[in-house]
């Protein structure tokens, strides 16, 4: 059987973390993805011109000689049309987290009329905005109780990208088809997993993130969305490494690590779906037309052939860690088998 082959995959959210943990993650996403959107929410936040170089010029180290695009994003705060202007040419977009509602983002945004001066100013340079729209009420109800934000977003800034980053419910899904400016991302997990896989038996750590995972129906709507390639859904991990120990602990931190696997398993499940023929508009095509990326070429290789997912990468314990996905990636330039 000849090998399935994508070209140039983008990760349109990562986690890359600092130090000892980006010089782990970085070269594993670099190896199979072709470009990947950075998340800001380190402490303190990418929120300036230098912490931004800085902060690329440790990935770019990190990477090495692989072929990976970081596409930088800042953690979004009141910015002047002067700082948009020197830093445009250097991000992707912006990253507005509601305070408190994840890691690290208690620098987050409090009031979202202190938001729009800035907001009106990003529509006018085309920088697109990306959002974890969560509110702080019920766990299982923030993503739905937030979609009257990107509503009043949507109306109040027409010719605004914006970015509905890890969506997990079906009001998200529905909410696509609603504004033409509007675009989501969903991960792996969240095209995998519900709340019971979660928390119905014992507790899983690996398998808590923020947004939790929600109902069945959920689940399959989010499935149904991207196995048809929704021409406004891409594909973003939201792989979050967290060490071991800050997952296996009372108090465990949000954060699902995939990056590594995330390409056989979504492989295997749209094999499984009969949609292979939809993958690569889901992790490529539909991020390259919507933020009008043109990616370095990169052409990945899978072959249908058993493998086990490690148990550990390093200090980190990977999504499904153990499992047998019935798809492997081929290493560049490995022949198929
Ligand atoms: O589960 C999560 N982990 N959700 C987020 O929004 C942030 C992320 C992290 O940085 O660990
Ligand atoms: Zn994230």
């Amino acid at each position: 059987m000849a090998p399935f082959q994508l070209q140039s995959p983008l990760d349109m959210h990562l986690h890359l973390r600092e130090g000892d943990l980006l010089s782990l993650v970085a070269p594993l996403s670099a190896h199979s993805f072709a470009g990947a959107v950075i998340m800001p929410n380190l402490v303190p936040p990418v929120d300036n011109a230098a912490r931004l170089d800085a902060y690329r010029s440790a990935i770019d180290a990190a990477v090495g000689d692989a072929a990976f695009e970081p596409y930088m994003t800042l953690f979004f705060r009141p910015y002047t049309g002067d700082e948009l202007e020197a830093m445009q040419s250097r991000i992707i977009g912006i990253k507005l987290y509601p305070a408190g509602v994840t890691t690290n983002s208690e620098a987050g945004v409090r009031a979202l009329q202190e938001a729009e001066p800035t907001l009106g100013l990003m529509q006018e340079l085309d920088i697109p905005l990306l959002v974890h729209g969560e509110s702080t009420g019920f766990v299982m109800d923030r993503e739905a109780e937030f979609m009257p934000v990107y509503e009043h977003l949507a109306q109040t800034f027409p010719r605004l990208r914006i970015v509905m980053e890890h969506i997990t419910t079906r009001q998200a899904v529905a909410f696509l088809d609603r504004y033409a400016n509007v675009f989501a991302t969903v991960t792996l997990h969240h095209l995998l997993l519900t709340l019971d896989d979660v928390a119905g038996g014992p507790l899983a750590p690996h398998l808590f993130c923020k947004p939790i995972a929600k109902r069945p129906d959920d689940r399959d709507a989010l499935l149904a969305a991207a196995l048809s390639a929704h021409p406004n859904l891409m594909f973003g991990s939201d792989s979050a490494p967290h060490p071991r120990h800050s997952k296996e602990c009372a108090g465990c931190a949000a954060g699902v690590f995939t990056a590594p696997i995330a390409l056989p398993m979504l492989v295997e499940l749209f094999d499984k779906h009969d949609a292979l023929h939809n993958l690569q508009a889901f992790v490529s095509g539909n991020a390259r037309r919507i933020y009008r990326l043109t990616p370095a070429p990169k052409a990945v290789s899978f072959v249908k052939e058993a493998t086990v997912v490690p148990s550990q990468y390093g200090t980190v314990v990977p999504f499904g860690a153990g499992r047998t996905v019935a798809w492997r990636l081929l290493d560049a330039g490995q022949p198929p088998v």
